[in-house]
């Protein structure tokens, strides 16, 4: 079976049902599982010859101490080079998973199933793994690609519903930047149809992973073009921070909302497409105010990785379905935020 998309030669991305291609793609030998509880039960048909890693779940285990938990683990089980890793489950797992068999013994092969449609969209595609170090996102990881991501729209039918809207806000971000014909169709649908339409959904996350794999396969370790990616993103992390409540896709869309708001005042986006871009949240259900005050965001922007000597390098729709990179200093972008 063909995969749908590939970065480089390195990594394929098939959208289907897992158990049309998982077979074929899994290599001869020995395969470990890195999953979660929830996943192992919900899955132990498919995963049962594997043996298991089993880590926690939700952003506070995205931790070194995870990593170093599943090397010990490995290193019970015998895990050598020849063994591939196959993590089953969130973004955050696949995350941490990534990190943990591209460095156990200087690098295994591994692949993903992802089973959140923020995973399916964003997180597993791409070849970025990593933790957060003190709450700091992302601080260690590598880029490394997994052999092959199975996006299957039908492990999504058991998603909780907040879960699923999470992963629509990247859908929606990555329209913004390079699909308006994406953004069109998201339009003219619902929540619900996009909850229920098997056909609708895989044509969402096909776009999706189409526009991402394209990008990172002219840019894969974010130099330049890449960052576009990351649209909405830096308030979206700041947001994270300052309220555990909010879950990472719920961030993006209230940070996506404020940087249309931030290019209406740079004259770089119409009021028009702003509003589209605020009804199209609205319409699937996000709510888009800030949980705290655009100072204590700020403040933590200045903190942010991403601010190299004083500049943020900042993602402004210019339309729908193009966006630019901006180098804009702190002290700037927040007389461009606070109203
Ligand atoms: N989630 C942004 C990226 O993969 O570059």
């Amino acid at each position: 079976m063909k995969p749908a998309f590939r970065i480089r030669e390195e990594s394929e991305i098939y959208i289907g049902p897992t158990a049309d291609f998982l077979p074929g793609l899994l290599p001869r030998g020995r395969i470990v599982v890195v999953c979660d509880a929830t996943i192992d039960r919900l899955y132990r048909p498919l995963l049962d010859p594997c043996e298991r890693v089993l880590i926690g779940s939700g952003e506070s285990i995205k931790t070194l101490q995870t990593v170093e938990k599943i090397y010990r683990r490995f290193i019970e089980l015998g895990v050598d080079r020849q063994t591939f890793v196959l993590a089953v489950g969130g973004g955050i797992v696949t995350d941490i998973a990534g990190f943990a068999a591209s460095t156990y013994m200087r690098g295994l092969a591994f692949g993903f199933i992802p089973t959140t449609l923020l995973g399916q969209v964003d997180a597993s595609i791409g070849g970025k793994n990593g933790v957060n170090i003190d709450g700091y996102k992302n601080m260690a990881g590598t880029f490394t690609q997994p052999r092959f991501v199975i996006c299957d729209p039908s492990l999504l039918s058991s998603l909780p519903e907040r879960e699923f809207r999470a992963g629509l806000a990247e859908v929606v971000k990555t329209a913004i930047i390079a699909d308006a014909d994406l953004f069109a169709r998201l339009e003219r649908t619902s929540f619900e149809a996009l909850r229920n339409d098997l056909d609708l959904l895989s044509d969402a996350i096909s776009a999706s992973v189409r526009v991402k794999t394209d990008i990172v396969g002219r840019d894969e370790r974010e130099a330049g073009e890449r960052r576009k990616l990351n649209l909405g993103h830096t308030l979206a992390h700041a947001i994270e921070k300052c309220s555990s409540a909010m879950n990472h896709g719920e961030a993006v869309a209230i940070g996506t909302a404020m940087i249309a708001d931030v290019a209406v005042r740079l004259g770089l986006l119409t009021p028009d497409d702003r509003d589209r871009i605020v009804a199209l949240l609205l319409t699937l259900g996000f709510d888009l105010t800030p949980p705290v005050d655009a100072r204590r965001l700020l403040k933590e922007i200045d903190k942010d990785k991403k601010n190299e000597d004083g500049t943020l390098r900042i993602v402004l729709p210019v339309g729908i379905g193009d966006c630019e990179v901006r180098p804009i200093a702190v002290e700037e972008f927040a007389a461009l935020v606070l109203p």
